[in-house]
Parts: structure tokens; C-alpha cells; sequence
């Protein structure tokens, strides 16, 4: 049996996934910089200015920008980023989620959260779930991004809970690819496309389901 689930926040918990890259399109269309869904996988779960540079890798002629220009352009996407946020609430919560986290927690396992984002506390705050995790990570807690296993190092280290009973929930491919490094049972949440490295995938939140995914974590780690 897992001891301990640790869950993506963005694209996982709720749809913020989507507000960050309208965000960065924004942002990229100021600067005359096509970016579309396809290439906004790519940014999934790493951090804002490793976002902006794979971003700016588009145009040669501004990948020199100065830091300084570079920090205003990711300052000026993370003010887009919260002006989507303002309206977030319990109600934007993916369908799910909070029937998965409650089971988790009637079974007695612990829960905490592995997201790249500073704005991880506050989403959680706004979505009213900040009592159901033991432990948050952010972008705080760790010097290695997503896909370097870190987040989910340190979500267990601080759990106590040894890394092969954690499972990792996540939409990113970069997301996978870390709790996959940490030894964890990754459950993707997205296309096959996308998360094919995952130990367990469905499509949507609605269809996770506890009974299945221990099911399906029973089955790798015997
Ligand atoms: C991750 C998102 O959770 O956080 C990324 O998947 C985002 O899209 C990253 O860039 C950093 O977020 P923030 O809020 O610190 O800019
Ligand atoms: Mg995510």
C-alpha cells in the first residue's frame, strides 16, 4: 500500500494550466512571438523564466535581452497570470479532485503539494484546500525545477514517507518525467500523446479514481 499522495498543482487541482499560458500568450503577442497549445506543453510545469526563455528562444534577437528586461517581461506575465486569478474559487476545483483528496485522507495516507509556481500557496488559499495538505512545496522550497526529481524529493523527505510508497500526480510531461526520477508511481492526468512515460494515465481528473490507481500501483511495485 502507498503511504503518500503528492499532487501537481496547476492543470492537476484546477485549470490554472490554462490561465498561465493565456498569460504567456499575452505576453508573447506584445513581443511578437507566436507560441500555441502545442508548444505551450513545453512550458507545463517549469518555472516562470525558464517559461520566458524557451519562449524567447523563438525570436534569436531576444534571447540577448538584458536580465533586467527579461525579470520585467516575466513580472509582466505574472500580473496577467493573477488578474486570471482573481475569480479563482472553490467552485474551479476539477471534478474529482476533492472526492480523491478526501478518500486519500479518510484511508489515512498523507497528501502534499508538488508545484514549480509562487503563486502555489495562494491558489490553494483561494480554492479553500490549504487544510488538506500535510505538506506544500513551491517554487520556494527547491533550487531544481521540474523534470529534476527535487519537488518530489522533497515533498517525501518532509512526509517522512519513503519515495517507492509516494505517488505523483501530474499533467506535465516534465511533471512525470520528475516524479518518474524520484523513484514515485506517476499518475498522468492528459493525452496519451503527452504522458506516455506515465506508470498510470487517464485523460481527465474525472476519471481518477482511488480504488483504481491503487490498483494500478499494486501492480509495478509487486
Ligand atoms: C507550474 C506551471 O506549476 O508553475 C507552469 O505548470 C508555471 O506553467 C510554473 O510557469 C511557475 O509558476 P509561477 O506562478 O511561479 O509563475
Ligand atoms: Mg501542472
Amino acid at each position: 500500500q502507498p503511504k503518500a499522495f503528492i499532487f501537481d498543482l496547476d492543470g492537476v487541482i484546477t485549470d490554472t494550466a490554462e490561465y498561465h499560458y493565456q498569460a504567456w500568450k499575452r505576453l508573447a503577442d506584445e513581443i511578437g512571438i507566436y507560441i500555441d497549445r502545442q508548444f505551450n506543453e513545453e512550458l507545463k510545469g517549469i518555472g516562470r523564466m525558464e517559461s520566458l526563455e524557451k519562449i524567447l528562444a523563438l525570436k534569436p534577437e531576444l534571447e540577448k535581452l538584458s536580465v533586467d528586461k527579461k525579470e520585467n517581461l516575466a513580472a509582466k506575465k505574472n500580473k496577467y497570470y493573477k488578474e486570471l486569478l482573481k475569480s479563482l474559487a472553490p467552485a474551479d476545483i476539477l471534478p474529482g479532485i476533492l472526492p480523491l483528496i478526501q478518500e486519500i485522507r479518510l484511508r489515512g495516507m498523507k497528501i502534499a503539494l508538488g508545484s514549480a509556481s509562487k503563486n502555489a500557496q495562494r491558489v490553494l488559499e483561494q480554492l479553500e484546500l490549504t487544510n488538506y495538505f500535510d505538506y506544500i512545496v513551491d517554487a520556494a522550497k527547491v533550487s531544481k525545477g521540474k523534470p529534476h526529481p527535487e519537488t518530489f524529493l522533497t515533498a517525501a523527505d518532509a512526509l517522512g514517507v519513503p519515495y517507492d510508497f509516494c505517488i505523483g500526480i501530474e499533467d506535465a510531461p516534465s511533471g512525470v518525467t520528475a516524479v518518474n526520477e524520484a523513484g514515485m508511481f506517476s499518475v498522468g492526468v492528459g493525452s496519451k500523446e503527452a504522458l506516455s512515460h506515465s506508470d498510470y494515465r487517464v485523460n481527465q481528473t474525472d476519471e481518477l479514481n482511488f480504488d483504481r490507481i491503487i490498483e494500478a500501483y499494486g501492480l509495478v511495485s509487486v
